[in-house]
């Protein structure tokens, strides 16, 4: 059996085909388009690994789709691949609009037309899993209670209304055409391999870089972090156990307020690798204009998937983030190829053509 994954060189999509082939044989065809997020450096320890199948293109090339589904005939397609920093969203949308909607609607159309001309247990078996976020409920209070699965959708970005585009048309192609659909809705993310564009890791490396740490407004906004490979076991679990057509919420109950993540990587900095000159990174802070439509505070209620499925996290947020920090700490060389851009030319230095 095999599955394919889209966007599996992004922050979660590579996390997850690393784990995926840590706990299971299963081969994996890992189709991304290596956008400026996706960097191929993050699979390197799978080089020469017969399990994985790279290959460079947009999960909304439809001839691409269809000859990778004929060629390989997945048991379960993942969707990971996707635009995903809301900063980016507001400068310009248009992109999120072409990836998030127009692609996914592409994706669906080929594993539809594939998943139509399965034998009967093959498409019985089938799944389609598509990875989504907690951003398409839009914002809470201090005192609403944590999103829930039946939570109306208020996406307020480009972003987080392309991401509810998607799940809606993923949800119509289970309820119009019977496509054995699953969807996730997953709160932040942090650990290894997130680009130095999302708050986490652009702390920590702004931080020894010794430039400005940039928090936008008050820093009271509040954020509900998943360490990265709890996401991926969630997704594995749901992918084994979870009821077609059904949303699955998950998030690891860690909320925060922005300011206080950015004091924590800054403890952590201060005792892992402290400042030459003795004084504490926190002294870098500096407060910036907040994002425009700035969702206040998202919170994600997991017990569905806690109670219907027995998936918990294997991370509080003390242990995830102080192993996020060290990752960051031991991997310069990943850092400075992004930071260059050198990783975007790593396919050719180390595969050549
Ligand atoms: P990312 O931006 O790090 O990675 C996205 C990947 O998709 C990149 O490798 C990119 O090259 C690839 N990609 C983009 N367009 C493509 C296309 N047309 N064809 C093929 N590949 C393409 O994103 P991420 O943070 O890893 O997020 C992955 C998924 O999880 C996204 O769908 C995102 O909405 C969702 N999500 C992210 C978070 C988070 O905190 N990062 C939380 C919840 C859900
Ligand atoms: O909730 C899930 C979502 O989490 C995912 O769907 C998105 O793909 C992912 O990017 C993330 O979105 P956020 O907007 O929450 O993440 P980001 O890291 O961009 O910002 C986290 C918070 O920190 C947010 O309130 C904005 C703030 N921030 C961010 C940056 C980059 C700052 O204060 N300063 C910064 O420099």
């Amino acid at each position: 059996m095999t599955i394919l994954v889209t966007g599996g060189a992004g922050f979660i999509g590579s996390n997850f085909v690393l784990d995926w082939l840590r706990a299971s044989d299963e081969p994996v065809i890992n189709l991304d388009k290596l956008t400026y997020a996706g960097n191929r450096q993050n699979l390197t320890s799978l080089d020469g690994d017969a399990r994985h199948t790279f290959v460079h293109g947009d999960f909304g090339d439809a001839a691409l789709v269809d000859q990778l589904l004929a060629t390989h005939q997945p048991r379960a397609v993942l969707n990971f691949a996707a635009e995903s920093h809301v900063d980016r969203s507001i400068s310009g949308p248009g992109e999120f609009i072409q990836t998030n909607i127009v692609g996914t609607f592409n994706l669906l159309e080929a594993v539809r037309a594939y998943w139509g001309g399965l034998e009967a247990t093959s498409k019985a078996a089938f799944r389609f899993l598509h990875v989504s976020t907690d951003e398409v409920y839009g914002s809470l209070s201090k005192t609403d209670p944590a999103f829930t699965e039946v939570h109306r959708y208020e996406p307020n970005s480009p972003y987080s209304a392309s991401k509810a585009a998607s799940d809606h048309l993923v949800r119509a192609y289970h309820h119009t055409y019977g496509l054995p659909v699953l969807t996730t809705n997953c709160s932040n993310n942090y650990g290894p391999f997130h680009f130095p564009e999302k708050l986490i890791p652009l702390m920590i490396v702004n931080a020894q870089a010794g430039k400005a740490l940039p928090v936008y407004g008050d820093g009271q906004q509040i954020r509900d972090w998943l360490y990265v490979t709890d996401h991926c076991s969630a997704i594995r679990r749901v992918l084994e156990a979870g009821r077609l057509g059904e949303v699955y919420n998950v998030g690891g109950w860690n909320e925060k307020p922005n300011l206080e993540i950015v004091h924590t990587v800054c403890a952590l900095l201060d005792e892992l690798k402290p400042r030459s000159d003795g004084k504490p990174y926190q002294d870098q802070i500096t407060y910036v204009t907040d994002r425009p439509g700035h969702d206040r505070r998202y919170a994600i209620d997991a017990r569905k998937l806690e109670i219907e499925l027995g998936w918990t996290p294997a991370e509080t947020f003390e242990t995830g983030i102080r192993k996020t920090v060290q990752w960051y700490l031991d991997n310069p060389d990943w850092v400075a190829n992004v930071l260059s851009g050198g990783y975007r030319d790593w396919v050719a230095q180390q595969y050549g053509n």
